[in-house]
C-alpha cells in the first residue's frame, strides 16, 4: 500500500467525493485531535434532514462498545461519526448496526474489491481478525431521536501494543492497495445516506440476505458472556436482527444489547 498517511483528512476532498442527494445538508468537521468524535456529536444540536459528520486524526478518549477504549493513534486510521435526527423510536431500529456494517462492506467492495465479513452485531473482520467496529449512541431531544453512528476502521496501523485481542488493518491485509481515507470516508457516508430511508422504511429484513453472505459467526462455536455453557454455536440472524444460538442443543434467540460473543478457537 502506498503510504497515503500522506493524504491528511481534508474537508474539500471529502465533500467533492460525496455522491448523495443534493438537498441533504452535510455539516462536516475535521479535528486534528478530539476526545471522541461520538461524544462531540452527542453534545451537538442536530436537526432532521441534516447529516453532521465529525472526523478526527486522533482521539484521546475513543470509545468502544461495553465501555472499552478504542485505540485511536494519530493519522493511522479512520475515526468517523455521523449524526442525525430520526423520526423513529429506538425500538424501531432493530438491526441498525448490522445495516451500517453492511454499508461499510459495500464501500470497501466497490472501491477496493475487499471482501469483509461481519461479526454480529457490528464488528468488521478480514482474515478472521477484527479491523473495524461500530458504536451507535442515541439520546432523545425534544421527543426526537438524536442518533450518532461511530465508525472506527484500522487503515494504516501496523503495530499497537495496547489492543488486547487479535486485530488487523487494511494495510496489514492488503499492503499493495492505495487507500485515501478521504475517498473511503466519502463513500461510507454516501452509502449510508443513500440507503438510510430504505432501511427506515423496510427494516433489517430487506438487508438480511446481504448480511447472510457476510456472517462470519454462522455455524461457529462461540463463547457467550452471561452464559455458563461453553457448548454454544452461532446460527443465523433473524429478520429483527437478533441472533439464533444453539446452546446445549437448545435454540435460543439473543439481541445485541444482551450479550457479547467470542469465536472459540
Ligand atoms: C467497537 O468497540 O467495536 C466500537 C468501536 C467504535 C469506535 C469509533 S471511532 C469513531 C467513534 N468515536 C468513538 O469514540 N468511538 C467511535
Amino acid at each position: 500500500m502506498k503510504d497515503v498517511n500522506q493524504n491528511k483528512l481534508n474537508s474539500e476532498n471529502i465533500h467533492s467525493f460525496l455522491n448523495i442527494d443534493k438537498n441533504l445538508k452535510v455539516n462536516l468537521e475535521i479535528f486534528d485531535q478530539i476526545d471522541s468524535t461520538n461524544s462531540y456529536l452527542l453534545n451537538k444540536k442536530q436537526a432532521v434532514n441534516e447529516l453532521n459528520v465529525c472526523i478526527a486524526e486522533m482521539q484521546t478518549k475513543g470509545k468502544g462498545r461495553s465501555g472499552k477504549i478504542w485505540e485511536s493513534p494519530k493519522e493511522k486510521n479512520i475515526y468517523l461519526s455521523i449524526g442525525s435526527v430520526l423520526d423513529k423510536e429506538i425500538s424501531e431500529l432493530d438491526g441498525f448496526s448490522i445495516f451500517i456494517a453492511l454499508m461499510i462492506c459495500d464501500a470497501l467492495k466497490d472501491l477496493y474489491k475487499i471482501k469483509a465479513k461481519i461479526k454480529w452485531p457490528n464488528d468488521l473482520y478480514l482474515e478472521n481478525k477484527k479491523f473495524g467496529g461500530i458504536l451507535i449512541e442515541t439520546k432523545m431531544v425534544n421527543k426526537k431521536l438524536s442518533i450518532v453512528i461511530g465508525i472506527g476502521l484500522n487503515i494504516f496501523m501496523k503495530t499497537n501494543e495496547f489492543i488486547n485481542q487479535e486485530w488487523t488493518s487494511l494495510y496489514i491485509e492488503k499492503p499493495f492497495l492505495e487507500i485515501d481515507r478521504n475517498i473511503l470516508i466519502s463513500k461510507i457516508i454516501s452509502e449510508i445516506s443513500n440507503n438510510l430511508n430504505y432501511f427506515l422504511e423496510k427494516g433489517f429484513k430487506a438487508f438480511k440476505k446481504d448480511f447472510d453472505k457476510r456472517n462470519i459467526l454462522k455455524n461457529k462455536k462461540v463463547l457467550v458472556s452471561n452464559f455458563s455453557s461453553s457448548d454454544c454455536t452461532a446460527l443465523d440472524v433473524n429478520e429483527d436482527g437478533s441472533l439464533n444460538l444453539l446452546v446445549d442443543n437448545l435454540k435460543q434467540k439473543v439481541t445485541s444489547g444482551e450479550v457479547s460473543l467470542k469465536i472459540q478457537k
